[in-house]
This record gives C-alpha cells, sequence and structure tokens, in this order.
C-alpha cells in the first residue's frame, strides 16, 4: 500500500474526529455538513479498500458494526458504586456534619452536578483509544457495549491530548442520555411506523444502547455527559473540579451547569436553582450529586459497600404518584375536539394537588387500557398539564368500567364527527357554546390580547349570561356589567375595564394568534404578522401567498384563508378595529431598527432590573429587532445581569456568552 493512502486516512480520520467534536460536544462547527461527510465518504472509499487502515478509533467505527449473538461481560476495574439519597436539606446538612466530624475542619468545599437521568456506563481509553465501553450492570460487572457506544457522536473515539502526555490508561464514567425533543422526535416516529413507544428519555436510552445490531443504535440520538473517573494511570486528579477540568480538555462533554468548589450554603442554593431550571432543560434530571470535591478527603471518608461516603445525591420530589381514577369525562376544546379527561382522586404530586388528567383521546385509552375505577400512575411535570403514564392492571377487582366516547357533544349535543386520519372527534357545530368560550379564554390569554383580570370563571359566566356573542362584545363591556359577575366587585370591574383597554394597543402576531384560526399558532401567527404590514393585507390574501411565507405550511395557509372567506369572521374584524384596536406591526419597527446592534441578537434578561421591568425591558429590545429568550443556549448572544442574577448566570459564564449589566444595556439602549 502506499504511504500517500496512509497519511490521507490518517489525516481524514483525525481531521474528522476534530469537526466532530466541534459539532457533537462544543457545538461550535467550522466547516458544513456537506463538507463533513465527503471527508467521511473517502474515508470510507479508503478503508473498504484496505481494512487494515480502519482503526478502532477511526470515524468510520461511528456507524456500527456487524451485529452480536450476545453481549459479553467485564468486571469493573473498580466497581461503579450507587449514592445514597436525600431528600430535603436536613439530609445534607447531616451529610455534611458526618463528613466533618470525621474529616475536622468544617470548611468543605462541594462539587454539585445535576443528575442526568440516563444509563450510566464507564469507558475504557488504552494510550488515548476507546477500546471499551461496559453499562453499570451489577456495579462489579458490566455488559460489554463497545461498537455501540462508539456510534455515540459526543463520545471521543481518541483522547485529545499532546503526545507525550497521553494517560496510560482512563477510565471515565458518565450518563448516555436522550434530549427531550430528540425523545419526542424518535417516538413520533415509532408511532408512525407502528413500532411500540419509549416510557421516557432513559428507557429509550437504555433499550438503544443494549442493541445487539449497533447500526440500529446509530440511527438513535444519543448523548453523553462523564462526571468521573475509574481506573487511571499515566494521569492524576487531585479534586473532582480539576478532574472534570481534565475531562473536558481531553474532549469529553461536561455538563454545564456543574458548580465547582462550592460551600455547604452554595450547595443548598444550587439545589432551589436547579429545581427551577429543571423544566427548561432540554435533558431530564432527577435531582443534584453532591461530592466532596478534594480526592484526598474522599479517600479519607472512603466508602460503603454500595454506595460512597463521599457523594449523595439529592433527590426532586417524585413527578409520579398513583391514585384512583374516579371518573372520565368529555371536554370540549376551541376548535370543538373532544379530549377525555381522567377526574382523579386528589393527590399532591411535587407540592401541588392533582385532580384531573388529559387522556388526549380514544385511542390512547383503548391503547393504555384506562378504565373508570383503575388504580393509574399519574405524572406532573411543572406546567405540564398531568396525564396518567399507565394502570396499574394488579389493581384491578374487576368492577372497573370502559370508556365510551358519547356520539353527541355533550354541551350542545350536535353530531360529532370524526377526522380522516386523526384520532380526534370534534363537535362540528360552530356555535357551540363550549367552543365559544374556550375561544374567548385562547383570545384573552397571555399571548393573546392579555387581558389581566378576565379569568375563565368570568368568561363562563359572560358567555352564560349572554353578554358575550363575540370578540368584539369584549371591547365594548362596561363596567357595570362587569362589577355584577361573580366574584368581581367594583374596583376589580374598574381594573378589568383599564385592563381591556390597555389591551387594545397590540401586537399584529398577538391579533392573529388570538383569532384561533387552526394551524395558526405563535410561530405562524409571528411568521404572517412579519409579512404582512396590516391585518386588512392579510384578510385580503390568497392561499398561495401564505404559503409562500418561509415556514408557513400548506395547512396553515388554507386554514386562514377559509377563516377570511367567512363574511361573520370579517366582520367581527371590522368591529374590533372599529372599537379601537389597532394592532401595530414590528415591519414597521424593524425599518427603525435597521442600525440597531440588536438587530436580530438573540438576548436572555435575569435578575432584578432597576430602571425598568422586565416586560418594559423585553419591549424595548424586541423594538430595536432582538429576539428576548427565556432560556440561555449557546446561540445567545446577550445576557442581561440584573441584580440577584443566579443560575441563567452561572450557565452564560459556563458558555462563554456576552453578560452586560443593567448600565450597559442602557447606554447601549442609547
Ligand atoms: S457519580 C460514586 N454523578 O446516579 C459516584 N452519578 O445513584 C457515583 N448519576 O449510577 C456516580 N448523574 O447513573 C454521579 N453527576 C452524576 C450523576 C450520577 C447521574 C447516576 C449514575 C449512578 C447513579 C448513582
Amino acid at each position: 500500500m502506499n504511504k500517500k493512502i496512509k497519511q490521507e486516512a490518517r489525516q481524514l480520520q483525525q481531521e474528522l474526529n476534530h469537526h466532530s467534536h466541534r459539532y457533537h460536544v462544543l457545538d461550535d462547527p467550522v466547516i458544513s455538513d456537506y463538507e463533513y461527510d465527503m471527508m467521511l465518504k473517502r474515508l470510507i472509499e479508503i478503508e473498504e479498500q484496505y481494512p487494515e487502515l480502519s482503526t478502532p478509533d477511526s470515524p468510520t467505527k461511528r456507524i456500527g458494526a456487524p451485529p452480536l449473538d450476545s453481549f459479553e461481560t467485564a468486571a469493573h476495574s473498580i466497581p461503579m458504586l450507587s449514592l445514597d439519597n436525600a431528600f430535603d436539606d436536613a439530609d445534607i446538612r447531616n451529610f455534611h456534619k458526618r463528613s466533618v466530624k470525621s474529616l475536622g475542619p468544617d470548611d468543605i468545599l462541594y462539587t454539585a452536578e445535576p443528575k442526568l437521568d440516563g444509563v450510566a456506563v464507564e469507558l475504557r481509553y488504552e494510550n488515548g483509544v476507546l477500546v471499551q465501553a461496559t453499562t453499570r450492570g451489577d456495579g462489579t460487572t458490566g455488559e460489554v457495549i463497545t461498537e455501540n457506544v462508539r456510534t455515540i457522536r459526543s463520545v471521543p473515539l481518541t483522547l485529545f491530548s499532546k503526545e507525550d502526555q497521553v494517560p496510560s490508561l482512563l477510565e471515565v464514567r458518565g450518563e448516555v442520555i436522550i434530549h427531550k425533543a430528540d425523545f419526542d422526535a424518535l417516538n413520533q416516529k415509532r408511532l408512525e411506523q407502528g413500532e411500540p413507544v419509549f416510557a421516557n428519555p432513559r428507557n429509550a436510552a437504555a433499550g438503544s444502547l443494549r442493541q445487539l445490531d449497533s447500526k440500529v443504535t446509530a440511527t438513535r440520538p444519543l448523548n453523553i455527559f462523564v462526571y468521573g473517573a475509574g481506573l487511571a494511570q499515566g494521569i492524576n486528579f487531585k479534586s473532582q473540579s480539576r478532574m472534570l477540568s481534565i475531562l473536558k480538555s481531553l474532549g469529553f462533554p461536561i455538563n454545564p451547569l456543574i458548580q465547582t468548589s462550592i460551600s455547604l450554603e452554595m450547595v443548598l442554593s444550587f439545589y432551589k436553582e436547579l429545581e427551577k431550571l429543571r423544566e427548561s432543560l432540554d435533558y431530564e434530571i432527577d435531582g443534584m450529586v453532591v461530592k466532596v470535591d478534594d480526592i484526598t478527603l474522599q479517600k479519607a471518608l472512603g466508602e460503603k459497600i454500595k454506595s460512597p461516603r463521599w457523594a449523595i445525591a439529592y433527590k426532586f420530589p417524585a413527578q409520579q404518584k398513583t391514585t384512583v381514577i374516579n371518573d372520565i369525562q368529555v371536554q370540549v376544546g376551541r376548535t370543538g375536539t373532544l379530549t377525555p379527561v381522567a377526574i382523579l382522586e386528589p393527590v399532591s404530586i411535587g407540592g401541588v394537588v392533582v385532580s384531573r388528567a388529559t387522556l388526549h383521546n380514544k385511542d390512547e385509552i383503548l391503547r393504555k387500557d384506562i378504565r373508570i375505577g383503575d388504580t393509574a400512575l399519574v405524572m406532573r411535570a411543572g406546567d405540564v398539564i398531568p396525564k396518567v403514564v399507565q394502570v396499574i392492571v394488579s389493581k384491578r377487582k374487576g368492577d372497573e368500567i370502559a370508556f365510551k366516547m358519547p356520539e353527541i357533544c355533550p354541551v350542545c349535543k350536535s353530531r360529532i364527527q370524526k377526522l380522516e386520519n386523526e384520532a380526534a372527534v370534534k363537535c362540528i357545530n360552530a356555535s357551540c357554546q363550549a367552543q365559544f368560550k374556550e375561544r374567548i379564554k385562547h383570545f384573552v390569554s397571555k399571548k393573546g390580547f392579555d387581558i389581566e383580570g378576565l379569568g375563565k370563571k368570568s368568561v363562563d359566566q359572560l358567555v352564560d349570561e349572554r353578554l358575550l356573542h363575540s370578540f368584539a362584545d369584549l371591547f365594548s363591556l362596561k363596567n357595570e356589567i362587569l362589577a355584577s359577575l361573580d366574584r368581581m366587585g367594583e374596583k376589580s370591574a374598574d381594573n378589568l375595564v383599564a385592563a381591556i383597554e390597555k389591551s387594545k394597543d397590540v401586537s399584529l402576531r398577538r391579533f392573529i394568534f388570538a383569532l384561533g384560526i387552526d394551524h395558526t399558532g405563535e410561530n405562524a401567527a409571528n411568521l404572517i404578522s412579519e409579512h404582512f404590514p396590516t391585518i386588512e393585507d392579510m384578510m385580503d390574501a390568497g392561499k398561495e401567498e401564505l404559503e409562500n411565507i418561509h415556514g408557513v405550511g400548506e395547512k396553515t395557509a388554507l386554514a386562514v384563508t377559509r377563516f377570511f372567506q367567512s363574511r361573520e369572521n370579517r366582520q367581527i374584524i371590522e368591529l374590533i378595529l372599529a372599537s379601537g384596536v389597532t394592532p401595530h406591526n414590528k415591519r414597521k419597527i424593524m425599518d427603525a431598527a435597521q442600525d440597531s446592534i440588536f438587530l436580530n441578537k438573540k438576548l436572555v434578561l435575569t435578575g432584578k432590573l432597576e430602571t425598568f421591568t422586565r416586560s418594559e425591558a423585553k419591549k424595548k429590545l424586541e423594538a430595536l429587532g432582538a429576539k428576548v429568550t427565556s432560556s440561555v443556549s449557546s446561540k445567545t448572544d446577550f445576557l442581561v445581569a440584573g441584580k440577584e442574577a443566579g443560575s441563567k448566570l452561572a450557565k452564560a459564564k459556563n458558555l462563554n456568552i456576552e453578560i452586560i449589566d443593567e448600565a450597559e444595556l442602557n447606554k447601549m439602549l442609547q
């Protein structure tokens, strides 16, 4: 074989590994996907012709190897222990006290890490090359899943280190996870292909790692964060925090939220921050792991049989509980969709009493075989509507009742229709009171006209008492009428009238969203508002013009044109405009923003601001073309940090995002 080919293969392997790390670990690619694919194609060609060049660290190994008959097992050089659990601050303080008692000084520093809800693995690198990957197994012996782990793009196949500093042996430990969005997409695909769905991202990750055919694993969106080491030779770690930064420089993904070398009090406040952050993270965590930072101290504290004395897991309260389904009722939504809802024996989940859970549709009930009287596992996660995860069949007594979808609308009693290719059934009576109430609630909601003080119960009452017949009637509601509603005094009626008045100054984007047109959510409303200068232009647009807006699909275009073909809908919009509603358009503002430094920049606001409220700051920035979002990611351009900024600030620092304080913001705004 000629030397040139050998050199070319080695260079391609190194370059591809480098770019894969930039893309999957650093989230900062410097070449296009196309260029990457071309390089990989060339390397595959070479390796096919000269198999001896296909080294174990070649990026071609990421696509999977021939299937296995079964997994081999391998003993861990050092057992993979589990962790004791803490459930409240007192448990953590006790953990600290025990450590102090055994070590002496009370100023122990800790590293606090998110407890990742995935699958633990160990990766063994010999002379810098990944040679073996194993599951945790029973802690002593695990299954060998090397080929599967090689397909995980964020796992380095070779360590990034200078040749003379490569450790002769390094076992790295971490958690394989699947991001929430990837998990949803994976399950969606499985549904479409008639395959069973995974219950949660952890199960999906575990199932993917246990494939005998690594080509299947290669199609699964697996990721890794590493947090520890097993046996190491030729490398020495003094503390958990040093270890993490060394692992990072060797090419491993380290969780960006980890707090290193912090005091006990900071550990406790980090837990609270993590709890708040939990929902917004794009991967699942189930608590925090606290580790004594100094490895000499770790050794002094030692281990019990199953768990170390130098670390503890502070778990989040459970998000799932079991309870009884007392009834199944049917709710009619804004677009007429009938949704079965489980009426539950009230149960407290994560500090909130849950008494209803959505059952989505008839097919979901059939699939999960949910019956009235069943005991079920119910989940509540943050703002997400509670749902029934599964029923516990072993608790059945035999008198549970199967649910039947009604054949008429439970509210207006008119005929219902099953939509082609959809699991949903709909009430098709456009004047169904239930639908109308929901449309009004949507219209006045935070993302729509944002009329503060007009609650769901008041809307129900206004409709029931025939005081509201269309969206337009909202803008002529009088104080006296409002004051006569239940739970509404004169003062709140006055406030409500003022809020209605204020809402008339609305963006075109919110106006469109509020109308509740089918297939026209926040995103579509935004895209459409960017295209048309006024609502009138939008009303007169044809399906084709709408479809041509980048990002607007055929369904939306059709729904919007249908909506405005209705004379009644057009009349209502005219009445709304006549009552003084003046939708303003970002497009006009954008013209003014052309030279702004904030144009198209992504900003996050955090902490307390003094010269304006957060929403004022947001408005000002948006008027200058900025996109203000709520969570920090590598795509964020600036973080505006007010007083007492917490986890977002920490995350932004970790991601090297430009941080500006309020004074600087004011300067920039001028
Ligand atoms: S350290 C002896 N750190 O939790 C140290 N574990 O109950 C043990 N886990 O099997 C592991 N995130 O799967 C550690 N940041 C983290 C973790 C973490 C999740 C899992 C891991 C382990 C289990 C221990």
